[in-house]
């Protein structure tokens, strides 16, 4: 029985940290976690509940209404988010959602909040997750940690075609706005920024397929692993 570990994925916006991590953990048999979905998640509640997040008692308020797991979907063969009891896999990926979440991620009580399910969903080890803080804050002991990166133009394409499939009228500028707005917003806030952990490896997958990718990783941790 081999042992297990947690493994962290960190990196920039659209880099392709959750494909990364998705085919990581079914390689090893692990546990996927996605942490911003928590944050996309955290997010819709807020918007639709006109939750003013500048507030901190209206935030504190606001996440005692919250419940947030993770269920796996046997169609899809993936863990989903539900919020509430309400799948919102899919609405969190929506631009509405895409252009607040760093701003609601940056807020010290919604960090609290996620962080801590995140540390408990890490207890029996043997997961992937994936975020912006999980090597340096969530588990900053964990065995593997990934930074990810890729060119800017690269990641801008990548997600556009993403979401261009769901909503012909997204243009590309607004896309690559958002993606420059939350990578400053998240690699520049005061509670838990987004920084390369000082252990971790980079993983840059410009010029790289998703094969040679999964490979390099798994290949990491099947040295962590023994
Ligand atoms: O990985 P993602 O694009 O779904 O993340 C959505 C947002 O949530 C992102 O802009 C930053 C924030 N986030 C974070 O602050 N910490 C994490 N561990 C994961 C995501």
């Amino acid at each position: 029985m081999h042992k297990k570990i947690i493994i962290t994925i960190d990196g920039w916006s659209s880099c392709g940290k959750s494909t990364l991590a998705k085919q990581l953990a079914k390689e090893l048999n692990y546990v996927y976690i996605d942490s911003g979905a928590m944050y996309r998640a955290i997010t819709l509640y807020f918007l639709r509940n006109h939750v003013d997040w500048t507030k901190h008692k209206a935030v504190d308020e606001a996440l005692k209404e919250i419940t947030l797991d993770f269920r796996y979907n046997e169609h899809s063969k993936q863990s989903e988010m539900y919020l509430n009891d309400e799948n919102v896999e899919y609405v969190i990926r929506d631009l509405v959602v895409a252009e607040k979440v760093s701003e609601v991620a940056a807020v010290k009580e919604v960090r609290q909040f996620a962080v801590k399910q995140q540390q408990q969903m890490g207890e029996k080890k043997g997961i992937v997750m994936d975020g912006r803080d999980i090597g340096t804050v969530v588990f900053p002991k964990a065995a593997l940690k990934i930074f990810m990166t890729a060119d800017n133009a690269i990641r801008v394409e990548r997600r556009f075609k993403e979401l261009f499939e769901k909503n012909p009228n997204v243009t590309i500028e607004e896309v690559k706005n958002n993606l420059e707005m939350r990578d400053y917003i998240d690699s520049h806030r005061e509670v838990s920024p987004l920084r390369q952990a000082e252990d971790a490896i980079v993983l840059d997958n410009t010029n790289l397929t998703m094969k040679q990718q999964l490979e390099i990783a798994l290949r990491w941790a099947k040295e962590k692993i023994g």
